[in-house]
């Protein structure tokens, strides 16, 4: 069973790629916390997954509240694992969920990272597709080895992208104060097509009369609606304007 949760198809993909080679499940946690479905029964021997994105160095609002509630029916010695997807690094993002699944009374054994592209246009800039796709091609060799260790389930915290993770404590506030959805503008380009408000995780985003507004005061600021909309019609305050757009596609090697 792997949890996942992608704002742009990073996660995604790398939850994909476990399942494959695991032949295990992918379920995603926005659902799961849309519909508060966190009661899960457990086969034997199988291992449980989470996988994520960073934000501010810390866990995505949706990933924190889904583990806050889970629940895993005659969980035992099932091997837990998680995988951070980020552009840098993650800080204490795996302690953090560490800590939460000890209070529901899961062990969390082993914690990988990889880098892929980073889809936080506030500061990065992602219109250099040749460059994308070098660092997500880096990211697959990663990818490999982190499935190696899983289907062996090795344990261990293998994230070597903390960084100097105890500044967490910082950003970690600074996330729950920075998601606020005031800071989204649609410009006139928007054509009204709703993928906004369908992709979002949160459901943040309805249509009026045709453009999008954000009904939620906080999200958790995956930055799907931005990058999904196919007329890069969203911004988020002034820097993500000249910064282009990305999701994840495979990589093709010259
Ligand atoms: C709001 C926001 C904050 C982010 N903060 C970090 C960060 O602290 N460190 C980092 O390495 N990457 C950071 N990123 C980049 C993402 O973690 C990275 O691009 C991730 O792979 C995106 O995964 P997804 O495609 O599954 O959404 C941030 C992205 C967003 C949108
Ligand atoms: S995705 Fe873009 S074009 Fe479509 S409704 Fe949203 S803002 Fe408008
Ligand atoms: S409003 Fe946009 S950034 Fe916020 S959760 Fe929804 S899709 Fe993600």
């Amino acid at each position: 069973m792997i949890f996942y949760f992608s704002g742009t198809g990073n996660s995604k993909h790398a939850a994909d790629l476990i399942a494959k080679a695991t032949n295990e499940k992918v379920i995603s946690m926005a659902d799961c916390v849309k519909r508060m479905q966190y009661d899960f029964k457990l086969k034997k021997g199988e291992r449980i997954g989470f996988v994520y994105p960073i934000y501010y160095w810390s866990l995505p609002s949706v990933v924190e509240e889904f583990a806050k509630n889970i629940s895993l029916e005659k969980y035992g010695k099932h091997y837990t694992y998680s995988v951070a997807t980020c552009g840098v690094a993650t800080g204490g993002a795996d302690m953090q969920l560490a800590k939460i699944l000890s209070k529901r009374g899961i062990g969390l054994h082993a914690t990988f990272s990889v880098r892929m592209v980073d889809n936080y246009t506030v500061v990065f800039n992602v219109k250099n597709t040749q460059k994308n796709d070098a660092v997500n091609l880096r990211a697959e060799e990663s990818l490999k080895n982190i499935v190696f260790l899983i289907n062996n389930k090795t344990g261990g915290y293998h994230n070597k992208l903390r960084g100097v993770w105890p500044a967490s404590k910082i950003t970690k506030p600074a996330y729950d104060l920075t998601r606020k959805t005031s800071a989204f503008r649609v410009s006139e380009d928007c054509i009204g097509c709703g993928i906004c408000a369908k992709q979002c995780p949160t459901s943040a985003i309805s249509l009026d009369y045709g453009k999008p507004v954000w009904v939620n005061k906080k999200c958790s600021l995956c930055f799907g609606c931005l990058h999904h909309c196919p007329v890069n019609a969203i911004n988020y305050g002034h820097m993500t304007k000249n910064h282009g757009q990305y999701t994840y596609h495979e990589a093709k090697e010259d």
